[in-house]
């Protein structure tokens, strides 16, 4: 059998499970919740099946591929600096410091924010700037503050490494390339998936699946703590971006968000919707590292946000009660997914 029959069977075979997950996974659609006089989408489970694009099809070679590519520093300039050394699967495929460092100790701006569930994500960054996985993945490697690599020189350093040369033949048919990169990288982040927390066990019908402080928290998440109105649907964000006046941390004086991307005065200081699955693992909180826990991110919405000329008219103050605050806090940490077994590759040589 050719190797491109043999690859197509495995894409057929791939297919055919994707369905068949679907077939499962197809879930009731998700209501909405009324607030403000607007119909937000309800939170609920996950899709069984994470969207994959016709133009990347997921299959194992290929996942073992981007994994490897993943944990190798020789993506970045110094060897050292490699996709997980920023998003680390034993921080919840985030980065425990405030700001990420890259190559020489360079300090980013921004808080690298977890790897779980971005296939999920229509656009990528806390700006949005990128608007996939593909598009995001060679990104880093050319930024100065990240892996300050250049592309020429990544797949040149790829090329000289017989084990690379070899998958990518099997892979992609071709030499080591930048897009072959992207692709790989891409199909093993679509198998980060943060899913079956507590409460999808919960309002999939286990209702012991969820202790009573989170059942009320839940319930305060959907309605007095207004939550839901931004961290609604499956993945808990809306895929919007918003001001909450977060104070300007790390090295920046100011980052206006995404109005670098639109040029709109709305926008400025307006940031993603973060998922919240899984956000026990992920401190610090924000885009720019400002909250070390989730107490403090929670008394900063009571409060009403944090004062600015741009804060988005969906944040008000609270007036939570201590015990509310503790409710809500047992409702974040049921959403902590179920444990992703992750071995750290052998990198080829
Ligand atoms: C030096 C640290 C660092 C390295 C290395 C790094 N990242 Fe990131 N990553 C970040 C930061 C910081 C952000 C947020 C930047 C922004 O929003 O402007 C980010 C954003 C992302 C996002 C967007 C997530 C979302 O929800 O919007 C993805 C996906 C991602 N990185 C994947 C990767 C991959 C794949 C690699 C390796 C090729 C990589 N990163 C290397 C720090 C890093
Ligand atoms: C107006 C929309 C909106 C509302 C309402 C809202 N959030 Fe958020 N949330 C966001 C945005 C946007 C961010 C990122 C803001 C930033 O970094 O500047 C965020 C960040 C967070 C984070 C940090 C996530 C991370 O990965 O860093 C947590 C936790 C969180 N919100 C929980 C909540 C809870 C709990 C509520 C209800 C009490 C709530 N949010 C209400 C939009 C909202």
């Amino acid at each position: 059998m050719s190797r491109r029959v043999w690859l197509a069977g495995m894409i057929v075979a791939v297919g055919a499970l994707a369905v068949l997950g679907l077939g499962a996974g197809n879930l009731p659609a998700a209501g909405s919740v009324l607030m403000d006089g607007l119909a937000v989408p309800d939170i609920g489970p996950l899709p069984t099946a994470t969207p994959i694009p016709k133009g990347n099809l997921n299959y194992r070679a290929k996942i073992e591929l981007g994994k490897q590519l993943y944990f190798d520093g020789r993506l970045s300039k110094n060897n050292q600096v490699s996709c997980a050394f920023c998003h680390n699967p034993f921080s919840g495929f985030a980065d425990p410091r405030q700001v990420s460092v890259g190559v020489d100790g360079k300090l980013g701006g921004r808080q690298a924010p977890t790897v779980y569930n971005t296939a999920f994500n229509p656009v990528q960054f806390w700006d949005g700037r990128a608007g996939s996985l593909e598009e995001q993945a060679i990104g880093p490697i050319q930024n100065p503050v990240e892996m300050a690599e250049t592309h020429e020189s990544v797949v040149a350093k790829l090329r000289k490494i017989k084990g690379y040369q070899q998958q990518f033949r099997e892979v992609f048919g071709s030499d080591v390339n930048l897009q072959g990169i992207a692709e790989a990288i891409a199909a093993f982040e679509r198998t980060v998936v943060s899913t079956n927390a507590p409460f999808d066990r919960h309002v999939l019908g286990d209702a012991a699946a969820m202790n009573e402080a989170a059942v009320r928290g839940m319930a305060l998440f959907k309605g007095r703590a207004r939550c839901i109105l931004c961290h609604n649907g499956p993945n808990f964000t809306d895929n919007q971006f918003h001001n909450l006046g977060v104070p300007q941390a790390g090295p920046l004086k100011e980052d206006l968000g995404r109005y670098n991307v639109t040029r709109q005065e709305k926008d400025k200081g307006a940031f993603k919707t973060p998922t919240l699955r899984s956000i026990t693992e992920t401190a610090p909180y924000m885009h720019d590292g400002a909250f070390k826990t989730l107490e403090e991110v929670i008394d900063f919405l009571d409060g009403g946000g944090g004062p600015n000329p741009h804060l988005s008219p969906l944040v008000k103050p609270l007036g939570l009660t201590k015990d509310e605050k503790a409710d809500l806090l047992a409702f974040l940490k049921a959403l902590a997914g179920e444990p992703l077994k992750m071995d750290v590759p052998k990198l080829p040589k």
